[in-house]
């Protein structure tokens, strides 16, 4: 083993499990399911690219809980019908590898569902968002569906879940302050932060496998007046009382790992993935990584996201030295620190997810860095399946086939 990036690679506990080393996939969509819900050909080679990467950890992407009310035209969905080629999936890829844990990324999208194929629901109407607003009676069959989809996922083979309460989903939603109608779901936080610790508890209890884990990715702060982490309904102002208190909570309802976040992509995506234009957001993050990492116990593992644009220093990052803005770098350097317990990796999965096993075979060269190009980002607006349009020869084609069509971002705004 290199012992250049003897912290990258060095084992850690999640739960009553251990993995070889400290990076994730993060939670990455490919919006290329079948009509059905179901993983594709497509959806197989990515993973298989990750669990042959050999991450210690890999977040199947954003999968819906119900088929009513979904962002993605491809998405995946965890319904009883799925139980089968989900198995199937989880088998096939633990051939590929068996070392990392695979949790599942629960997601119901509220607001953030496309009218253009779906229904838009919310608890409070955001202005440019809007939908049908719920009642807590649908809040309650919502929970169904997601304590359902756990036990389905649980059948599946999967290690166990990540129940998203981030960027602008259902329940960040239901846990900003923005959320202000008085009713359970909503008014005071402990109204607000009800959904997400009843989910907690019932999972606890129904599946009752300790070695099930569940925990959350959460967005420490939305960065828009009322969101995460704010101090009010109408406050921009970074408050993380409630953030800490919901990380916090959900330790104690079990959590074996955080993945902290931050943002809420489709108002605020330069925090969500800092991108090259505003590297330096990549300090808040750290920011927020630290302070979940101080307040809670040892053994709950802490995951950083928003790496990527630190590639191998091909950004505009603020740092003293250029020895300072690479990944590797931070990675090491966060991880001896106490900033965060393990990275996660987003965009720079889709360009190249075997970063830990070119570092295990010292072929730290031939990593293909993300370029923070952000043409995922486009593919995922325009309904696209997502790739990497630097490296993937596939999606490399798509994007041009998109720049003539003129669905791209550029010619969108022109
Ligand atoms: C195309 C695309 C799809 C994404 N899908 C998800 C998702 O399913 N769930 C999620 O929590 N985050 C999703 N994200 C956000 C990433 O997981 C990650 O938090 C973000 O990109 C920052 O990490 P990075 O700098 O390593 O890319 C997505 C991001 C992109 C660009």
């Amino acid at each position: 083993m290199s012992s250049e990036y003897s912290n990258l690679l060095e084992p850690i506990k999640i739960g009553g499990h251990e993995v070889e080393n400290r990076f994730a996939i993060n939670a990455m969509e490919g919006n290329d399911a079948d009509p059905e819900g179901n993983p594709t050909a497509k959806t197989y080679k990515r993973y298989e690219n990750y669990f042959a990467g050999n991450s210690g950890l890999i977040d199947l992407e954003a999968i819906t809980v119900t088929d009513e009310n979904v962002s993605r035209k491809m998405q995946l969905s965890v319904l009883p019908k799925n139980e089968k080629p989900l198995t199937d999936f989880v088998k096939a890829m633990r051939k590929v590898n068996p070392k990392p844990l695979l949790v599942w990324q629960l997601t119901h999208s509220g607001e953030l569902s496309n009218p253009e194929f779906s229904k838009r629901v919310c608890v409070k109407p955001l202005p440019g968002f809007g939908g049908e607003v719920l009642e807590e009676e649908d809040i309650d069959r919502i929970i169904d569906q997601f304590v359902l989809s756990a036990k389905i996922a649980h059948n599946c083979g999967a290690d166990g879940v990540d129940f998203k309460n981030c960027h602008g989903y259902l329940d960040s939603q239901i846990l900003r302050p923005y959320n202000d109608r008085d009713w359970k779901y909503g008014g005071p936080w402990e109204h607000r932060k009800r959904f997400t610790f009843e989910i907690y508890e019932r999972i606890q209890k129904e599946i009752n496998d300790p070695n099930f884990i569940i925990g959350s990715k959460v967005s420490m702060w939305e960065g828009f007046p009322g969101g995460q982490g704010t101090a009010g309904p109408n406050s921009p102002v970074i408050d993380l009382t409630e953030s800490l208190d919901l990380v916090k909570g959900m330790e104690e309802r079990g959590a074996s790992f955080i993945i902290v976040s931050a943002g809420s992509p489709s108002l605020t995506l330069a925090l969500t993935q800092p991108d090259k234009k505003v590297p330096d957001y990549i300090y808040l993050h750290f920011t927020f990584q630290k302070q979940v990492r101080d307040l809670l116990k040892k053994d709950t593992v802490v995951i950083g996201s928003g790496y990527s644009v630190l590639n191998n220093g091909h950004n505009n990052l603020q740092a003293r030295k250029k020895e300072e803005n690479t990944f590797l770098y931070w990675g090491e350097e966060n991880i001896k620190n106490g900033i965060t317990d393990m990275v996660a990796l987003g965009r720079q999965s889709y360009a190249d997810p075997a970063i830990p096993v070119k570092l295990q075979e010292q072929r730290e060269k031939e990593i293909k860095w993300c370029t923070a190009c952000d043409h995922c980002v486009e593919f995922l607006i325009f309904q696209k399946n997502i790739g990497c349009a630097t490296y993937d020869k596939d999606y490399v084609k798509l994007y041009q086939e998109m720049k003539k069509n003129g669905e791209t971002l550029r010619a969108k705004r022109t």
